[in-house]
């Protein structure tokens, strides 16, 4: 495994696009990408009109080719949509490639950051808490095969930045700033 990539995991909300780049903004070499956004560029559509088009049977193959696109080479942040980790493939895929980070977060914050975004298709539901409720429950487990898990409520952003800079190899360390 080339333990230097850095694989973001969690639910929608845990802040995988955010602090994808601002890991980016402080390790120079690296690149970063979201699964969701070569999505969208690729196919020219939108991932809520993906699913609504399409099926989310779809976009999970769409999602497994770009996952399995984007894992090569070296100097990669990789931020995956909320339920890519809940394939086996996809799991031992992103677990090969890199350093994996769960960013974990509380369900009532997750639900404050995204309640009204009508861009996340899974949650226009009637009851959108209970169905993110259901999905935390139902993935958690697998979320935890992350290599490493990073409680993000009680953590500032700097410390998380520190702690996922910390936990890649030395030479990245040492590259820093
Ligand atoms: C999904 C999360 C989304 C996106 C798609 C499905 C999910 O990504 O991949 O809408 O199953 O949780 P984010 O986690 O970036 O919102």
């Amino acid at each position: 495994m080339n333990k230097n990539n850095i694989i973001l995991i969690g639910m929608p909300g845990s802040g995988k696009s955010y602090i994808g780049n601002k890991l980016s903004e402080i390790l120079s070499d690296y690149i970063f990408i979201d699964t969701d956004s070569i999505i969208e560029k690729t196919t020219g559509s939108k991932i809520s009109e993906i699913f609504a088009k399409f099926s989310e049977d779809y976009f999970r193959k769409l999602e497994y080719d770009t996952i399995k696109m984007v894992c090569t080479g070296k100097d990669k942040i990789i931020s995956i949509g909320g339920g890519a980790f809940e394939n086996p493939d996809n799991r031992n895929t992103l677990l090969n490639f890199g350093t994996v980070f769960y960013l974990k977060s509380d369900l009532d914050v997750l639900y404050y950051r995204i309640s009204g975004d009508s861009t996340r298709p899974l949650l226009q539901a009637q009851n959108p808490k209970e169905v993110l409720v259901n999905l935390l429950r139902k993935r958690e487990q697998n979320y935890q095969k992350a290599h490493y898990i990073i409680d993000t409520d009680v953590m500032a952003e700097n410390e998380i930045i520190e702690f996922i800079t910390g936990h890649i190899d030395e030479t990245t360390s040492a590259r820093r700033n």
